[in-house]
């Protein structure tokens, strides 16, 4: 019987693409944390994906596979700019490789014209036929040696300046492509959205900038280099050999199919060793970026040693792969050393034979041997130029893979033009949206959200933790697109706005304040395009009652630490509401801007959030579970646990109906003088007598 295939099957047409690139992605991250272990990426990807063992195998089995080769091709194109400067250092190399090429034969000569005007010499003392030839007509290529003398230290000196051209604009060619890769893969990096950055780790991208991009460079110039160097060596110093004596050229080649194989074997071997190694460097990078950076909470929950543990876990898988690349170079050198000595070892013997037979003279052994000896420096030099490439081949496919993510929301891409340019509040409408995030696609966190905010009106969205309300303002700043359903602003399709000038005009404040490491001034006046006055600045400080910056030593140029970790958290958040307030944006997303504040500051804030409301210069999301803040907004919209909407009305209108739910949830259990505070100051009936 044959076996079933349908579980198979029906967990493949169940799997959408977006599953497969996310999967995919998921083993690329197993893989870089060093999980070399196919078996543990497995398991994980199991767990993680929730995905049938069948499946999960099939998937790693596609996705493991070895990257082609066609990645060299792109390299070379990526290359393109860089090839003037290459072309120039392979002219200079030529030369340089010409005259280093031509001193066997010249050394042979040499020794030819010595050995004969020694035999003649002791000739002519013995009485024999011959005299002994004039100092003045010896002569090595038709001239003296004197001349000989100075013509070679003249062809020496040329072929250094050469080398030394060669070199510098070989490092120079390095540093650019280096340099260009790593920008260009940095503003790809920049520019990917939210789903991307859910899945990759910040110290990895970094270790991939770093040393990816210096191992692809590198594998195109320098190694290139001493690939052409030694294809030209080889050959020319093979042709001469040949030229010299084909029997003993046959001889040394003898060692080529060996050499051949064990270039095959070890070539593959040192490519995926060099993708491990990378990857598990960057992995380290990861950690180390990602657990330093959180270096108080490891504190503080004492973590410390853990977090040693991990590393030092993390450096034995790097340790491992440095060994294995190790081991995998030295036995490919020492075997392939061994080959050209013994080869080496045969030609003198044999070629001592040839001499002893007149068949060949001891000059020209002589630039034999140092032919031969070019050619296995040059064998050596093709084995290397082949591991670097392989090298960069890995390294290659880790960098391509940054550079080959699709990102579905482009920050460019959009031609309408945002409303900010006629200043006017826009009307947003969420129409039938369907959202689940891309790295839990089967969990609808909103499964049908439609929700109309009048132009320059605000509504505060509320509901339990995990509700869905941040998701809500995500999507309005496109970290992420809906899944169905239509987001408009001014009844046009959000994705129609140009992604970078559309989000210029919103004001976000988020629950977590998102400072850079730069002083006041520079976050506040962040990513605008006019410069901003100190006046304009200390005025926005002011409606956010930052009055504490002018306490500072420096004032607004206070440099505040990376994420404004010199700043206590009430601060930060004021600095991020000054940010907002600076902008003038036409649409304000505020989530949860008062949680960290102390009730002083709160109250302050406030002040400053009714200035930014009452102006109905923007239209606004507020997220909030503190009722002072809520109250602040035209609407209350209250969403479940499920992000469905369960209730809407003014503050008011909830508050004074009995059966509201919204009165239930925040306003149940407190005493009526309480509530009535909220109400405009009307009495109230209390919910539950004092
Ligand atoms: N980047 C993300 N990837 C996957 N799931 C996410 C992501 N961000 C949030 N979620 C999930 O989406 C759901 C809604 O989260 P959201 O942050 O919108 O809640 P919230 O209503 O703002 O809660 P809170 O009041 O605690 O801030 C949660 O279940 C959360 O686990
Ligand atoms: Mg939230």
């Amino acid at each position: 019987m044959r076996p079933s295939i349908s579980p198979l099957r029906q967990s493949l047409s169940s799997v959408s693409f977006g599953d497969l690139k996310l999967h995919r992605e998921f083993t690329q991250t197993m893989t870089s944390r060093g999980l070399k272990n196919k078996e543990t990426s497995e398991t994980n990807l199991r767990k993680e994906s929730g995905l049938s063992p069948l499946l999960v195998k099939a998937l790693a089995k596609r996705l493991d596979k070895p990257a082609p080769s066609n990645e060299l091709i792109r390299l070379f194109v990526m290359t393109k700019k860089e090839w003037k400067l290459l072309t120039m250092a392979t002219i200079l190399l030529l030369i340089s490789s010409a005259i280093t090429i031509s001193i066997p034969y010249f050394v042979g000569e040499l020794i030819e014209v010595v050995t004969t005007t020694v035999e003649r010499m002791a000739l002519a003392e013995g009485g024999g036929e011959l005299p002994a030839t004039p100092q003045e007509d010896i002569k090595i290529i038709g001239l003296e040696l004197e001349t000989f003398y100075f013509v070679a230290i003249g062809a020496l000196a040329v072929c250094s300046l050469a080398n030394f051209g060669k070199m510098f604009l070989l490092r120079l060619s390095n540093e650019r492509m280096t340099a260009r890769l790593r920008s260009l893969v940095y503003s790809k990096l920049i520019a990917k959205d939210a789903a991307f950055y859910d899945v990759i780790r910040v110290g990895d991208m970094v270790a991939r900038l770093a040393n990816a991009s210096n191992a692809v460079a590198r594998s195109f110039t320098l190694s290139t280099a001493d690939g052409i160097k030694s294809i030209f060596m080889g050959g020319v110093g093979l042709g001469m050999m040949a030229h010299i004596s084909l029997e003993l050229t046959g001889i040394a080649m003898l060692v080529v199919p060996p050499l051949g194989f064990m270039m095959t074997v070890y070539g593959n071997k040192i490519k995926i060793i060099a993708q491990q190694s990378l990857g598990s460097v960057a992995a380290l990078s990861r950690i180390t970026e990602e657990r330093l950076s959180a270096a108080r909470t490891i504190q503080k929950l004492a973590g410390e040693r853990q977090e040693i543990h991990r590393y030092n876990d993390q450096l034995r898988v790097v340790f491992d792969a440095g060994k294995r690349d190790g081991f995998a170079v030295a036995s490919f050198t020492s075997w392939t050393e061994l080959a050209g000595n013994i080869t080496m070892l045969t030609l003198i013997l044999y070629g001592g034979q040839l001499i002893m037979e007149s068949s060949l003279s001891i000059g020209e052994l002589t630039s034999f041997l140092m032919y031969a000896g070019y050619v296995s420096a040059s064998a050596m030099g093709l084995t290397n130029f082949y591991t670097e490439i392989m090298k960069g081949a890995g390294a290659v496919n880790r960098f391509m893979e940054l550079y080959d993510w699709q990102t579905n929301i482009k920050p460019t891409v959009g031609t309408k033009a945002p409303f900010i340019l006629n200043s006017t509040p826009p009307e947003i409408e969420f129409r039938n949206v369907k959202f689940a995030y891309p790295t839990r696609p089967n969990s609808l966190i909103l499964p049908d959200f439609s929700l109309k905010i009048p132009a320059g009106s605000s509504v505060c969205l509320v509901g339990p933790s995990g509700g869905g309300k941040s998701t809500i303002a995500s999507l309005l700043l496109r970290y992420y697109d809906p899944v169905e359903g239509q987001l408009l602003l001014d009844g046009v399709e959000i994705r129609e706005f140009n992604l970078r000038s559309l989000r210029k005009t919103i004001g976000v404040v988020s629950q977590s304040p998102g400072l850079l490491s730069d002083t006041i001034a520079e976050n506040i006046a962040y990513g605008m395009e006019e410069k901003v006055s100190r006046e304009k600045i200390n005025q926005a400080l002011a409606m956010a009652d930052c009055q504490f910056v002018h306490e500072l030593p420096d004032g607004i140029d206070t440099e505040i630490g990376p994420r404004g970790i010199r700043l206590s958290g009430g601060q930060r958040q004021r600095l991020a509401i000054a940010r907002a307030i600076v902008r003038q944006p036409s649409i304000l997303v505020l989530d949860e801007p008062t949680t960290s504040l102390d009730m002083n500051s709160q109250a302050a804030v406030n002040l400053a959030l009714d200035n930014l409301l009452c102006r109905g210069n923007a239209t606004t999301i507020m997220i909030a579970h503190n009722i002072s803040t809520m109250r602040r907004t035209d609407k209350i919209i209250l969403l479940n646990n499920q992000g469905r909407i369960i209730e809407t009305g003014s503050f008011n209108e909830l508050v004074l109906n009995k059966d509201s739910l919204f009165r239930k949830m925040y306003l149940d259990g407190m005493h009526g003088y309480m509530i009535e505070d909220f109400v405009n100051n009307r009495k109230l009936l209390p919910v539950h007598a004092p």
